[in-house]
């Protein structure tokens, strides 16, 4: 298969590419570099011993995406290309409705206009909002997000779903990330966040790393075993395979369906936390905090449907989500 990634230089995309590769498909990358590195393209050639076509061009750009899909017979795509930073879209919330959305909307439009039907979306796990009971299930209402952020993936899903009740033989697999955390074992690509990192994993390695001087555990007094919050996380290169057997199972059947990839459990922050000082022998120095704004005490997929439809499930533990981590910033700050 010739599959377009869009955003395909970015942390998710980079380990998919890899995947993609690995599992004997060509790839064709669009990006803007808004945030990623154009070193990445070398790190996926150093890896596979293949260097993907390359576009840098913005998803919204009708001009260049026509392009690439004129210059190459696209069978298949993944739209990861997106903002994503949660407290970065209240600030600035039309960059974020602009970017997310136009990006979509153009890349349909193409992909109607070249007759590619396939397509495999990067939803999260935000679009299950504040009200449903854990673990989330795909049946679940998701009416309410609590930011901007959350409410491009919510639009995205219902735009996508239109496009696909208007045309019943395109095939559209949204699949709802829980916490992606880790990199590829080989360090050479991993989440390198620009700034003062937001998520949990990438903190805690600027810690260990001396970049930063101390985590802030975000409350201890939730109603979980320890205080602190429960996420579902899960391995970047696991999720990766899941986009493959997202494709495949695009590839024969039709409709739209909304997927949950994650583990199934719940992790405490001072679970992962203490993992990591434990498997990597360093030290992260930390202080609990207040609670942070918006954050959901627990947050955990039911996965069976992966399981079942995919005939996916994650096989890395919290133990190797905590070595890679380290590993890509020992590798990636030499
Ligand atoms: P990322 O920022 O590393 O990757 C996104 C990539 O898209 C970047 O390389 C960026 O340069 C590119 N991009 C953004 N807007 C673009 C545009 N208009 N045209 C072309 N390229 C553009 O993020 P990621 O963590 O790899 O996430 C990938 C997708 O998965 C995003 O849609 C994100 O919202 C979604 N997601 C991520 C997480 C997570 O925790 N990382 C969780 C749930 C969902
Ligand atoms: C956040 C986003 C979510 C997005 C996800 C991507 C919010 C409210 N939600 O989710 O929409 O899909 O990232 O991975 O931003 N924590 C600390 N100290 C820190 C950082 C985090 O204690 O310095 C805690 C948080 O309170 C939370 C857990 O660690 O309990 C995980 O946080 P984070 O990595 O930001 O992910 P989410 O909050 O799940």
């Amino acid at each position: 298969m010739n599959v377009l990634l869009t955003g395909g230089l970015g942390y998710i995309g980079s380990h998919t590419c890899v995947e993609l590769l690995n599992a004997g498909h060509r790839a064709v990358i669009v990006d803007n570099l808004c945030n990623a590195y154009g070193s990445v393209l070398d790190y996926i050639e150093q890896i596979t011993g293949i260097r993907p076509r390359f576009y840098e061009a913005d998803a919204q750009d009708r001009a260049a995406m026509e392009r690439i899909f004129s210059e190459n017979e696209i069978d298949a795509v993944i739209h990861f290309a997106g903002l994503k930073a949660v407290g970065e879209s209240c600030r600035i919330p039309l960059a974020y409705y602009r970017n997310n959305l136009d990006s979509t909307l153009t890349l349909l439009e193409t992909m109607e206009k070249y007759g590619c039907k396939r397509l495999v979306f990067s939803s999260s796990a935000t679009v299950y909002g504040p009200d449903n009971p854990v673990p989330y299930n795909e049946e679940m209402p998701c009416h309410v997000a609590t930011n901007p952020y959350g409410w491009t993936k919510a639009m995205i899903e219902q735009i996508i779903r239109d496009y696909v009740t208007a045309n019943p033989d395109f095939s559209a697999v949204l699949l709802r990330y829980f916490n992606p955390v880790g990199a590829h074992e080989s360090g050479l690509i991993g989440d390198d966040p620009n700034g003062i990192p937001n998520n949990l994993m990438p903190y805690i390695a600027r810690v260990a790393g001396g970049q930063l001087e101390k985590l802030t555990v975000f409350g201890n007094d939730y109603d979980t075993p320890d205080g602190t919050c429960l996420r579902d996380y899960l391995h970047v290169v696991d999720l990766a395979k899941g986009h493959i057997c997202a494709l495949d199972y695009a590839a024969v059947h039709t409709g739209a369906e909304a997927i949950n990839l994650g583990t199934g459990n719940g992790v405490s922050v001072l679970e992962l936390l203490h993992t990591f000082i434990r498997v990597n022998g360093v030290d992260v120095p930390y202080v609990i905090g207040g609670r942070r704004d918006g954050d959901l005490a627990r947050c955990y997929a039911n996965a069976e449907k992966a399981e079942r439809v995919l005939h996916w499930k994650t096989e890395k533990t919290v133990e190797d989500m905590c070595r890679d981590s380290w590993n890509f910033i020992v590798k990636h700050t030499k």
